[in-house]
């Protein structure tokens, strides 16, 4: 499967239409294999070996495709839309979402057909943050104390909780702060990667993400990390401007493509293309 993802990204890096194919196999496969006991996967085989793959994940009421690649070779003979069939059933249960590579013409085009309407983009940016401005939320690492008030703004900006995936996240080694305002309220929470991702990162309405990102930045800078990356929804204005003012650099983006609307993602960043 990292060898078909590998081939499938290739050209897409080739052109610069992506900023980097595969930076981190181990990492990859670890992500696969825990896509595949938390969702639905399949495979195409064409004379005996594997051509392409697919896999969902039912997050609450939306089933996200994460994966769908095939080989260079194999593409445009109908295996994309076939899988897809398998993955997304004709008789919806849910809804439906996923992101696209911006300059991915086929795959925009696939899931425009399969019912997806295109709802923002999400846009890359990579640099370091600078030191902490005054007034910046405190940060703490108590992320078991917090799993109430964190499922319950996951549910508010995804539209549900996700345990799971904070397990998975915490098992893989990423960074965990919750953030404070001067009087103490809880503002929300983000995350990172020992790899220096900064995602997610879910804040409570009216927040100030200049702050947040900085404070977040910050610590795992503390932690590390050094350069930042960052996946922002167009639709979060404050952390858009916090991106600006930090001068950070825009990388590409992708679609946001969904049966529904995605309103919540007004108050996130989100963890990476293949799932939110
Ligand atoms: C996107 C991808 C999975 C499609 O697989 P595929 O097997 O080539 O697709 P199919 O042959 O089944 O074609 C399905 C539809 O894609 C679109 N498509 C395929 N090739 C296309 C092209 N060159 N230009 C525009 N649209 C194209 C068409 O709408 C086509 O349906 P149609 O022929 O009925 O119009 C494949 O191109 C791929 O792996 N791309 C690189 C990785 C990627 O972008 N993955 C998506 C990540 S979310």
């Amino acid at each position: 499967m990292l060898e078909v993802m590998a081939e499938a990204l290739a050209g897409e890096a080739a052109s610069g239409a992506i900023a980097h194919a595969f930076p981190d196999p181990e990492g990859e496969a670890t992500w696969l294999r825990y896509l595949l006991s938390s969702g639905t996967g399949w495979v195409a085989e064409s004379e005996g070996r594997l051509a392409g793959f697919g896999i969902t994940a039912r997050r609450g009421p939306i089933d996200w495709l994460v994966s769908l690649f095939v080989r260079p070779a194999a593409q445009g003979g109908g295996l994309g839309r076939r899988l897809l069939e398998r993955l997304w059933p004709p008789a919806p249960t849910g809804g439906r979402a996923t992101l696209v590579d911006a300059s991915s013409r086929p795959a925009t085009s696939l899931y425009l057909h399969a019912g997806l309407t295109p709802r923002f983009p999400v846009l890359a940016f990579e640099g370091t943050f600078g030191s902490r401005p005054g007034g910046a939320p405190a940060a703490r690492n108590d992320e078991d104390a917090t799993q109430p008030q964190v499922a319950e703004l996951d549910a508010a900006a995804f539209g549900a909780p996700r345990t799971g995936d904070h397990v998975f996240w915490t098992k893989t080694g990423f960074g965990y702060r919750s953030l404070y305002d001067a009087d103490g309220a809880w503002l929300g929470y983000g995350r990172w990667t020992p790899a220096g991702r900064l995602g997610p990162v879910v804040l409570r309405e009216g927040a100030d993400w200049l702050g947040a990102l900085a404070a977040l930045a910050d610590e795992a800078a503390r932690a590390g990390a050094g350069r930042m990356r960052l996946l922002v929804p167009a639709v979060n204005g404050g952390a858009l401007e916090a991106c600006r003012r930090m001068g950070l650099r825009y990388q590409g983006s992708e679609i946001a493509m969904a049966t529904c609307p995605l309103d919540g993602w007004s108050r996130c960043l989100i963890h990476r293309a293949g799932l939110p």
